[in-house]
């Protein structure tokens, strides 16, 4: 592989330990794909150090202690408990002491704070051609296809590369793997943001992989929609890319999407898609403890959605609501009002985390030190597929999914409101 100058310097050691052992990694992994040489790279989204892995929070203060920083501008992934209102969220307090110890190491290492899976509604806009790097499918997913960005879904690689400001040219960063490799045939408008979180499901379940062109959607969907798309089309079909020709730079048309011609055979994105996700998320007796709103991390757009949805209403007894966001579109949402409307209506606006990412994951691997026992929840209300997915997979209770408006009409009345009426 073709290194720079400065490229070998930093694997010679002559710039430090620390960015000795990125650069050794970053060049391992280019061989491992083939990369032919590294490219700069513009904006890194990386590891927070999760709280509920053990020896997770340890590992980034060991490279900040060792001189570790970032290159570029650099966010930090989502996190294991809210950092500033943990109580509200039950979260033990030896776990969220624990978690404020990687904030520290990101603060040295000069990385944003941000602790969301959503950074670009928090100020973090890679713009068209930015090569990038993501350890969340949602950021690369949203970035590659609405911002036409360049990334790949990077582990703790990201780490290594926001540190050196370098990675190996390969996967996305390649103009030949972001072409068409499917087409879609959109034949339904989907409703909502969570009708498009459903149909996204239903296409990458199909599809498992590849770049789907949606060809022509009735609208223009919205960013809300887009990332919605996004995110469940990496979680069920481990999509990094998709296309929307007149939304995904710099496709104007389907027929650009796909320069070799068009694959021929399509999948027909329709409302028993959208359907199929909603009964695949419909379980257990009904009953549920918490309604969960706000996968990905809620946009600004979103919270006042909620709070106009929750305005003079009143979460039912026995029922929590919450609502995730970043802590920076928190911090507008308070400053518009939307905050104290849901607060007022009795939900519960939380950071830094979500359900499948904090205490309530039976699949994660905490130090038994830290007393962590999930909680044992009846069944949780959710508006997006991605989420209902680790739900069911990793907190492991009855997950029942239906749009928006539903889920918080289901946490004002206590009866779960499907999406399809049955
Ligand atoms: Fe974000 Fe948690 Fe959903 S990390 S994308 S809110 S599952």
């Amino acid at each position: 592989m073709k290194l720079s100058e400065r490229d070998e310097e930093m694997l010679a050691g002559r710039h430090g330990e620390p960015l000795r052992r990125a650069m050794d990694a970053l060049v391992t992994l280019g061989r491992a794909y083939g990369a032919v040489d590294m490219v700069d790279i513009g904006y890194a989204h990386i590891h927070a150090g999760m709280a509920m892995y053990k020896d997770d929070v340890k590992l980034m203060e060991d490279l900040a202690d060792a001189g570790a920083r970032v290159a570029v501008p650099s966010s930090a992934n989502i996190a294991n408990a809210d950092l500033v209102n943990w109580r509200q969220m039950g979260a033990p307090e030896s776990l969220v002491r624990l978690q404020q110890r990687a904030a520290g190491a990101h603060r040295r290492m000069g990385s944003a704070c941000a602790f969301t899976c959503t950074p670009y509604w928090a100020g973090h806009w890679p713009t068209w051609n930015t090569h990038m790097v993501s350890i969340e499918s949602t950021v690369t997913i949203f970035c590659n296809s609405v911002l036409g960005a360049r990334s790949n879904r990077d582990g703790f690689f990201a780490v290594y590369a926001a540190m050196t400001g370098r990675y190996p040219r390969f996967g996305y960063h390649l103009d030949a793997s972001r072409q068409g490799t499917h087409l879609v045939r959109v034949a339904t408008m989907p409703r909502s943001v969570s009708d498009f979180s459903a149909l996204g499901f239903e296409v990458g379940r199909s599809l498992g992989g590849g770049v789907a062109v949606f060809d022509r959607f009735p609208r223009r969907p919205t960013l809300d929609e887009l990332d919605a798309l996004g995110a469940a089309l990496g979680t069920s079909g481990g999509i990094s890319m998709f296309i929307v020709p007149g939304v995904t730079p710099p496709y104007a048309t389907a027929e650009d999407a796909f320069p070799k011609g068009s694959p021929g055979e399509a999948i027909v994105a329709d409302e028993a898609a959208i359907r199929a996700t909603y009964e695949r998320f419909t379980e257990g007796d009904g009953s549920f403890d918490l309604v969960h709103i706000g996968c990905p991390h809620a946009s600004f757009e979103e919270m006042k959605m909620y709070a106009g949805l929750l305005d003079g209403k009143r979460v039912r007894d026995g029922v929590e609501l919450w609502a995730t966001t970043s802590r920076s579109v928190r911090n507008m949402a308070t400053e518009a009002g939307y905050v104290a409307v849901l607060e007022r209506a009795g939900a519960k606006v939380i950071s830094d985390t979500c359900p499948m990412s904090c205490h309530f994951a039976r699949t994660a691997s905490p130090d038994p030190a830290l007393g962590v026992e999930p909680p044992t929840r009846r069944g949780i209300v959710v508006d997006s597929a991605k989420q209902a997915k680790y739900v069911r997979d990793m907190v492991r209770c009855p997950v029942l999914l239906t749009s928006t408006e539903n889920a918080i009409a289901s946490a004002v009345s206590g009866r779960f409101e499907p999406r399809f009426p049955v």
